[in-house]
């Protein structure tokens, strides 16, 4: 199993201050930066785009795990690779048979290959994408409806990633909203080892505090 990947959701940070709310996660502890992705279709939210990863990237060399909640995920591929994205998590719902190439595309491109599925969304139609020769790295397993940080972990959910870590050891498996004190060790149990984490870690005083808790859970 591999190790924890901490990545503070960077959708809870204060936008007008990107660079310095990056620094002070990775200060705090931070393996990753979870960058969301919004362009109000898929998700009624709009957040950043390629611009303002090609802005953070100058003043970071952090892995930038972009989570791309839209319909249409190749367009963005040379974009964000461009601008420095090192992760490209694209949803399972918005791809049919053309998920092979866009699997090619991101990995040719320097990016590490990520597949995410909604709450509503069964895992074995990501099985394909774990199984093949080319292969995502990471599944990210949404433990809300994508859209909005601050919400309530949907416990459900487990059954999917306990299923993932059995069928796949060597997979990163991600877990995305409502994550925090309370219910890191119900995902750690089932086998995330990647945890993102907007408004628990930037709603704490103790940030560092949080993020050492988080990762104390998944390394036990
Ligand atoms: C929701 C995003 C999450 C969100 C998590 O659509 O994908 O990354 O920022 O926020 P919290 O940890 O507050 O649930
Ligand atoms: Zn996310």
């Amino acid at each position: 199993v591999p190790s924890a990947r901490i990545a503070p959701s960077m959708l809870s940070s204060d936008f007008a201050n990107l660079a310095s709310e990056a620094k002070r996660m990775l200060e705090c502890g931070a393996d990753w930066l979870h960058m969301d992705i919004m362009v109000c279709h898929f998700v009624p939210n709009l957040t950043i785009g390629a611009p303002v990863i090609q802005s953070l990237r100058k003043h970071t060399d952090a892995f930038l795990d972009c989570h791309l909640m839209v319909t249409n995920p190749s367009d963005y591929v040379a974009p964000f690779a461009q601008a420095g994205a090192s992760g490209f998590t694209f949803h399972i719902e918005v791809v049919k048979d053309e998920w092979k190439d866009l699997l090619k595309s991101i990995k040719s491109a320097g990016m590490q290959a990520g597949v995410a599925l909604r709450p509503g969304t069964s895992v074995e139609q990501i099985f394909p994408l774990v199984e093949g020769e080319e292969h995502v790295d990471m599944v990210l397993v949404m433990t809300v409806e994508p859209g909005f940080g601050g919400q309530k972990f949907i416990p459900e959910m487990m059954t999917k990633v306990n299923i993932l870590r059995k069928k796949f050891p060597w997979l990163h498996i991600e877990v995305d909203g409502g994550l925090g004190p309370s219910t890191i060790e119900e995902a750690a149990k089932a086998g995330a080892n990647c945890i993102v984490a907007g408004s628990s870690v930037f709603g704490s005083q103790d940030p560092a505090g949080v993020i050492s808790l988080l990762r104390s859970k998944v390394q036990d």
